[in-house]
């Protein structure tokens, strides 16, 4: 099937994001709108499932309306609509395939089912194409924490992963033990700023491969908290964030000796964190390497990014008309 027209809709509402956004072949973003939940989960200290889901329903059609109408087009003129189609909160999911199948039906325009991991890949391409390969990419998110192989924007290979928790999960709880409010990555960057590293936590399996793990160091963080209460929380955040550096940085480092790569990608919401971005700075000007990094706006949750992935399986000539993943793109393993 040839691609007709030169834009995709972008869809994303896996978790607690409503997002939305146009965008052409080389990433360029014509428009996008992301509506917000952070303040609905706020008092749970984590995202409410059947809360995101009822928000989602709300806000989905007002969101694509807003920048269909802020780019002035056509929506029978789109190449396609890709929307996230896993992994994510099931009742979520459900909101944005449901719309975008409804729409594109209605619209005669293709719908292709894009995994929410690709979405985060290929975020470090969105506005300029940055990415040079083979590549190592670190994946950090509030439901992923993993390490790839790219040797191409479509071939991947998953070369580790958490264990356990992903190292979002574990800011996001330890915010919720310190009762910080949600997101925890944001509010326990800034607190870490005035505290000083003074408690050593554990860092797990550092020296143990390209695998990880944060769920020891979150309940040694809880159980200190209970035998400190007088502790300074600043104190807490920065000693926690430097614990998750130490490991990111050095399971980077350790991915770029096994497989020696141009360019270290880091993508996902705690991409977003200053220190990551900082002492990943450091890292790859020591080894001569490459820093890819989506822009601040892009790291956490996009339609953007859904978008960009959707335009790989356009150019894979894989439009089925199916939500199935499509086969060969190595995301299988995703
Ligand atoms: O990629 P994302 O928006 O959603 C998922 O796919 O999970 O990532 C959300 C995660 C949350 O755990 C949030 O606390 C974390 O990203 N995060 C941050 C920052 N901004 C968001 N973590 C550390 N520093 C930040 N500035
Ligand atoms: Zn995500």
């Amino acid at each position: 099937m040839s691609v007709q027209g030169s834009l995709v809709l972008g869809v994303e509402t896996s978790c607690d994001d409503t997002a939305v956004a146009l965008v052409d072949p080389r990433g360029a973003v014509i428009a996008s709108c992301v509506a917000s939940q952070a303040a609905l989960h706020n008092d749970y200290g984590g995202v409410y499932p059947e809360l995101a889901s009822r928000a989602h329903i709300d806000k989905i059609l007002p969101t694509v309306k807003a920048v269909l109408s802020d780019a002035g087009i056509n929506p029978r003129d789109l190449a396609a609509i890709g929307v996230t189609r896993g992994p994510g909160l099931i009742g979520s999911l459900m909101v944005g395939l449901n719309t975008a199948c409804g729409l594109g039906h209605g619209w005669e325009v293709p719908v292709i089912g894009v995994n929410h991991l690709r979405g985060h890949l290929r975020s470090a391409d969105l506005e300029e194409a940055r990415v040079t390969y083979p590549a190592i990419v670190l994946l950090v998110s509030g439901g992923h924490t993993l390490l790839a192989r790219l040797q191409s924007a479509t071939d991947i290979r998953l070369i580790g992963s958490t264990v356990d928790d992903s190292v979002g999960e574990a800011y996001d709880k330890v915010a919720r033990m310190m009762g910080l409010g949600y997101p925890g990555g944001p509010i326990i960057d800034r607190l870490a700023v005035d505290g000083t590293p003074i408690v050593r936590f554990p860092r797990p399996m550092l020296r143990q491969g390209l695998d990880f793990s944060f769920s020891g160091l979150k309940s040694a963080v809880e159980r200190y908290l209970v035998a400190n209460p007088d502790v300074q929380p600043p104190d807490v955040a920065a000693s926690f964030v430097e614990a998750c550096l130490e490991v990111l940085i050095s399971k980077c480092r350790a991915a770029l000796a096994e497989y020696p790569s141009s360019c270290l990608v880091i993508v996902g919401g705690v991409a977003a964190s200053p220190q990551l971005r900082a002492a990943a700075a450091d890292l790859c000007e020591g080894l001569g390497v490459d820093l890819c990094l989506p822009p601040l706006k892009w790291s956490t949750d996009n339609g953007a990014m859904i978008g960009l992935a959707t335009w790989d399986y356009l150019a894979n000539q894989v439009i089925t008309g199916t939500l199935e993943p499509v086969p060969g793109l190595g995301m299988e393993a995703f």
